[in-house]
């Protein structure tokens, strides 16, 4: 678990009529075993607040402070495309990210691939697996490494629908039973409603425009009839924020 806190948080890309506002004046504060979700349209900062929050880019100006039971928080990241290893095998693309190679380290890795479902893929290579199992692996490496807190990234938009669901299922699991904190980003407001506690909404310019919570119980089926209103009612919030045309 891990608090996060962002104040005043700026970011700029280029210079002068190249300028582009990514974020602007962005607070946040995401405390302890909670699902976040970002949401809104594309181009709107979502990424780089997740990058500015993992140090992958630099804020113009602001604070970001993430911390875990005092000291810096251990983050970790899954981007919207696995990223894996073509050359190395399944567990070997786990393996790698951890600077032990000891036998715990491969126990543990084991055990994070047996909760995505590939507990018998260990020895294949990424090329011989489907984009979905490949997405799996992915967010499996980003557990084993046992992190404090896990950015995500749109995980699920290059996949089918069926892959998608059953691996917000898993995700779903893996965080009630790993009690982590995720700061989870996504254009789709039904996935977001599935998932998340809290829901903050982003708009164009980097700013946001709202933050709402998301009182359900789990895990959450999206043709239940109250998941279908709390997903109709942020939609609603959205146009009359006139973020739907994108
Ligand atoms: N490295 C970069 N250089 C220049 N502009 C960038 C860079 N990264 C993002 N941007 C711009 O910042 C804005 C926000 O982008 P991004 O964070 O990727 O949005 P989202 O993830 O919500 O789609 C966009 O206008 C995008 O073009
Ligand atoms: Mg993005």
């Amino acid at each position: 678990m891990a608090d996060i806190r962002v104040e005043h948080l700026h970011k700029e890309f280029g210079t002068g009529v190249e300028k582009v506002v990514a974020l602007d004046d962005v607070n946040l504060d995401v405390s302890g075993h909670v699902f976040v979700s970002v949401v809104g349209p594309s181009g709107c900062g979502k990424s780089t607040l997740l990058n500015v929050l993992t140090g992958i880019e630099n804020p113009t100006r602001g604070k970001v402070e993430i911390t875990h039971e005092g000291r810096d928080a251990f983050p970790g990241y899954v981007f919207q495309s696995p990223r894996l290893l073509p050359w190395r095998s399944v567990m070997d693309n786990l393996i790698f990210v951890h600077k032990d190679r000891s036998k715990e380290t491969r126990e543990r890795c084991r055990r994070y691939l047996g909760m995505v479902g590939l507990e018998d893929r260990g020895s294949k290579y990424p090329g011989e697996l489907s984009g979905g199992m490949q997405q799996r692996v992915g967010i499996a490496r980003a557990f084993s490494t046992e992190p404090d807190v896990l950015f995500m990234d749109e995980p699920f938009s290059h996949l089918d629908a069926i892959t998608a669901r059953s691996l917000r299922r898993e995700l779903h699991d893996m965080w009630k039973a790993t009690k982590k904190t995720v700061l989870f980003v996504t254009h789709d407001v039904g996935e977001a409603v599935e998932l998340s506690n809290r829901i903050v909404v982003f708009a164009k310019g980097g700013t946001i425009k709202d933050d709402i919570t998301v009182d359900l119980p789990f895990p959450r089926d999206p043709a239940d009839q109250d998941v279908a209103i709390a997903k109709a009612d942020v939609l609603r919030k959205f146009e009359e924020l006139d973020l739907i045309a994108t």
